[in-house]
């Protein structure tokens, strides 16, 4: 379906839902893989061991580990804000991130969700969704306002998280889960191939985590998009991903669906007795 901005006055907020499913074909390959990626942080930190990991489409991966045990460091490293110190992030259609050019490009069609949701709270919920689309056009463009299609777009974005009713209220003004509803909007605004997400529920209450999870769950199948998200909870992990990746101490000590996480390999997680 096409967006048309003669229907500006009358948003068919199901209109924009087709743009980021008709992106993707179905490709076999990986959409990130990365191939012995460590990181060794500046003060001498080991925070990510020499690492191999491929992403899929469609696919919710969830990194689960204690504190400290390096999911925030490997996450980073898959939109390259921690710059590996070996290896090779590569991304099926950019190919090796290795220069600063390739990696602008590939952080347009990557979203990061922070735990501290970063919304400009006097600004609603729509115009925070509508930033997304600030690194898709130039800053003349952006001064002179965005179009029908993005403004459709954005509201289509905050339909699918639930918060149409909300699209004009300031984000200061709404629930934590909220905002962090408003954060899965902008980053789906932003037609993403790959949603990162660092610690999204970690200040929510358990209503709340349940529904910002399964609103990522949703846009994962729905759009075949790559979702990985970091979870220190177990709990949250085993109801809401395809995969669990496990770390401990900077290595991954676990990788498969979550029936396969057995006690002992949770002991090597969370380095406690089975
Ligand atoms: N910028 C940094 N400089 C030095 N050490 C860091 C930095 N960021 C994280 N670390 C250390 O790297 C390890 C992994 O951290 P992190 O990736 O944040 O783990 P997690 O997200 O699982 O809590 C920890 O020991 C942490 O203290
Ligand atoms: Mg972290």
């Amino acid at each position: 379906m096409v967006l048309n901005a003669a229907h500006a006055d009358t948003p068919d907020v199901h209109a924009a839902a087709a743009v980021p499913a008709a992106r993707t074909a179905a490709p076999t390959q990986p959409i990130m893989r990365l191939d012995g990626v460590g990181v060794v942080y500046p003060n001498g930190t080991t925070a990510l061991r020499p690492t191999d990991l491929d992403l899929a489409d469609g696919e919710m991966t969830v990194l689960l580990g204690p504190s400290g045990a390096g999911k925030s460091t490997l996450l980073r490293s898959l939109n390259l804000l921690v710059a590996p110190t070996q290896g090779t992030v590569r991304s099926r259609d950019i190919g090796a991130l290795s220069s600063r050019a390739l990696v602008r490009r590939h952080r347009r069609d990557t979203a990061m969700i922070f735990q501290q949701h970063q919304l400009i709270g006097r600004l609603t919920a729509m115009h925070n969704v509508l930033t997304s689309r600030l690194g898709r056009h130039s800053s003349w463009r952006t001064m002179l306002g965005f179009s029908a299609a993005e403004r459709r777009l954005a509201l289509d974005c905050l339909d699918r998280v639930g918060l149409f009713e909300k699209a004009l209220v300031r984000c200061d003004n709404l629930s934590g889960g909220q905002q962090q509803r408003v954060g899965i909007a902008r980053a789906l605004a932003q037609e993403p191939k790959m949603i990162l997400a660092d610690e999204p529920v970690a200040s929510l209450d358990p209503t709340a985590s349940r529904r910002v999870l399964s609103v990522l769950r949703t846009i994962c199948k729905e759009d075949r998009i790559a979702v990985v998200v970091s979870l220190h909870q177990l709990e949250y992990a085993r109801e809401f991903a395809d995969r669990i990746v496990g770390l401990a101490q900077g290595a991954i000590v676990f990788d498969g669906p979550p029936p396969a996480l057995d006690p002992p390999t949770l002991a090597r997680i969370y380095g406690t007795p089975a």
